[in-house]
């Protein structure tokens, strides 16, 4: 949550940090600021709301310097106003200091400096690190000098900086400027992302990958626990030790795509239609080029180490909102198709109720951002806990699945599937959650190969059964591409019944019970319409009071183990006057549909791969018709970076 930018070179800062903090918007737009120092002092900006307001005051008032610092804020301490706005100052104001994260002891340090006589001005749990940094500057300012009189800025600000970080609980990136030190940066991180992008002669840090596209494919991401110094010269990097380290900067790949709309109104539609694209290249990397049927190798190519596959007997999924859903879907893969059982679990609950360790289980977090805070939280505690049991079957085995190979959760985990989606804007995930599904489909084919011959939910696994899938995941990147094609005009129509829509039901069951998981989620999250989404035979035991002309219901329904009883389900709510939406093949069965979302008869496993489509594309038309901020939905950031 949050994002910040931090720039020193010999230019100008201030546009380099607004752009920044442009491409990390995503992360929060409750408020944004910048502040940057000259020779003259500090000049500090600050505005609520979205990054427009702080473009228009620094037009008017400008922000002069060659270092600073930007914060764009999703709020968590104190509300989306400007005093609660960062970058916040210590009373001098020649302290300034953005923050993404939380510290956790706020309270007390507050309490600390408010009895020494601080004063804060805002609620924030961010303003007791420039306090503190100006107590601590002032203590070693008294008498340092360097030889020619003058003060040695920089390296004082690292010292200080250094001194009061382990005074500070919890997790954050932040990074920091003093007034008297205009040729100084100092950046730090503890769980929370930052990197350091090298340009010439100058470098910019930033939460995430975005900010740096424009600016330097070479970057340096930062370890836990390390602190930096940055001056035009170059970077010093500390260890949390405060001892000297040196590692190699590395390249950006894969933000080609990033913050252009091309001509689509929102970034979620240019995303939603993206998604063949993403099929296909998945296809490219993973399906061997041998037609189906003929092949005696592999038939799904994982770029894993074997070894993390080995001897698997069962699988945990952790993971948050969209992600867990794809989770959910992988977890049907898993047990129907490999016969391994598998368990997906809230990260936000499995941390403060962890399940009995079991033996060689493989744990998978699955995070498009790779930086969601429950989901590495709860990682890191199952390799913890497992890492203390002497018997070597509970060791950790843990794998990534990820939009973000280069994220916190790819430094954390043994292995990653990278998902390969580029970058997603939209808030609403929804090529990644594709790519999601994608890996799991991948991985479900994968250990369902090694395991030929034996039972799983879904009855003796066959290579044939195998490569009938195989074969129908080659036809899925052009199934979307018409699918996205028709839906993206049919869902436009749509939108305008929902005018005045309060409440809809998303039905589904078996393996597309997590689609109307989603589908109720997407719908949700950009157009604020309260939605729920049900196994379709759950409906009878409550839900269906809620049921009247009024409340749609939208229910997919494919041919497979539960047709049959989803259309009688689709019945029971049609019975009480519900607005049907189905979301099936276009046959006789489908008739009873108020509205029909066609979607083509494929292998019930694979359907979810298509079901999803119609959920996007009605949930973006109807946000879009409502006049929302599609891509920036209230109250909402890309990564929640906050557990
Ligand atoms: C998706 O549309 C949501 N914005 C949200 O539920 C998201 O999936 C969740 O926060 C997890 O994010 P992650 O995949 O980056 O971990």
């Amino acid at each position: 949550m949050c994002g910040i930018v931090a720039l020193i070179g010999s230019r100008e800062a201030a546009p380099q940090l607004l752009e920044g903090l442009r491409q990390l918007e995503y992360r929060g737009y409750d408020s944004a600021g910048i502040a940057t120092v000259d020779g003259a002092g500090m000049h500090c900006l600050r505005a609520e709301g979205k990054l427009v307001n702080l473009t228009q005051r620094f037009e008017a008032q400008g922000a002069p310097g060659q270092c600073g610092i930007g914060h764009t804020r999703w709020a968590t301490h104190g509300k989306p106003e400007e005093r609660n706005a960062h970058p916040h100052l210590d009373g001098s104001g020649t302290v300034a200091v953005v923050q993404n994260g939380i510290i956790e002891n706020h309270r007390l340090l507050r309490e600390e400096l408010q009895a020494s006589g601080v004063v804060f001005r805002s609620d924030t749990d961010t303003e007791v690190i420039p306090h503190l940094l100006g107590r601590e500057l002032e203590r070693l300012q008294a008498g340092v000098l360097s030889p020619d009189g003058r003060r040695p800025g920089g390296a004082l600000l690292l010292r200080a900086v250094q001194a009061v970080l382990p005074r500070l609980q919890g997790a954050y990136a932040l990074a920091v400027v003093w007034a008297e030190a205009p040729g100084a940066l100092v950046v730090a991180r503890k769980a929370a992302p930052l990197l350091i992008g090298l340009g010439e002669g100058e470098f910019l840090c930033a939460s995430d990958t975005p900010a740096l596209a424009g600016f330097t494919r070479t970057i340096l991401p930062m370890e836990d626990g390390e602190v930096a110094l940055l001056t035009p010269l170059g970077i010093e990097l500390y260890d949390q030790g405060g001892e000297r380290v040196e590692r190699s900067p590395s390249l950006l790949s894969g933000t080609e795509h990033v913050a252009d709309k091309r001509s689509f109104r929102h970034f979620m539609l240019k995303e939603i239609h993206e998604q063949p694209e993403t099929a296909a290249l998945w296809v490219a990397r993973h399906l061997p080029d041998a037609p189906a049927g003929t092949a005696a190798g592999p038939l799904v190519a994982l770029p894993l180490d074997g070894a993390v596959l080995e001897g698997v007997e069962r699988i945990d999924v952790l993971a948050c909102g969209t992600s867990r859903h794809a989770a959910q879907v992988g977890a049907y893969l898993l047990e129907q198709l490999a016969g391994l059982p598998t368990r997906v679990f809230y990260a936000s609950e499995f941390r403060y109720s962890p399940p009995p360790l079991g033996p060689h289980t493989l744990t998978i977090g699955v995070t498009q951002s790779g930086e969601t805070a429950d989901t590495l939280a709860a990682l890191a505690m199952e390799q913890e806990r497992r890492q203390l049991v002497a018997d070597p079957a509970y060791a950790p085995r843990l794998l990534g699945i990820t939009n973000r190979p280069e994220s916190s959760l790819g430094r954390m985990v043994d292995q990653v599937l990278d998902i390969g989606a580029g970058i997603e804007v939209g808030v609403a995930a929804t090529k990644t959650f594709l790519g999601q599904l994608l890996a799991f489909y991948g991985l479900a084919l994968a250990l369902a190969e090694r395991r030929l011959g034996l039972q799983a939910g879904g009855g003796t696994i066959t290579r044939e059964r195998l490569l009938a899938l195989t074969a129908g995941l080659r036809a899925v990147p052009q199934q979307l591409r018409e699918l996205i094609a028709e839906h993206d005009r049919q869902a436009e129509a749509l939108a305008h019944r929902f005018e005045s829509t309060q409440d809809v039901i998303f039905l589904g069951r078996g393996i597309n019970f997590p689609i109307a998981l989603e589908g109720a989620l997407k719908l949700k999250e950009i157009s604020y319409i309260h939605a729920e989404g049900y196994p379709a035979g759950e409906m009878k035991h409550g839900p269906i009071a809620l049921l009247d002309a009024k409340v749609p219901v939208v229910s997919i329904a494919v041919p497979g183990a539960v047709f049959d009883k989803v259309l009688s389900n689709a019945q029971e709510a049609k019975a009480r006057d519900a607005q049907l939406i189905g979301v099936a093949p276009a046959c006789g069965d489908t008739e009873l549909f108020d509205v029909l979302l066609a979607v083509p008869e494929v292998d019930e496993l694979l359907s979810p791969l298509l079901t999803v489509i119609p959920m996007q594309l009605l949930s973006y038309h109807i946000a879009a018709h409502r006049g929302l901020d599609v891509d920036q939905p209230r109250n909402l950031a890309k990564s929640v970076t906050v557990e």
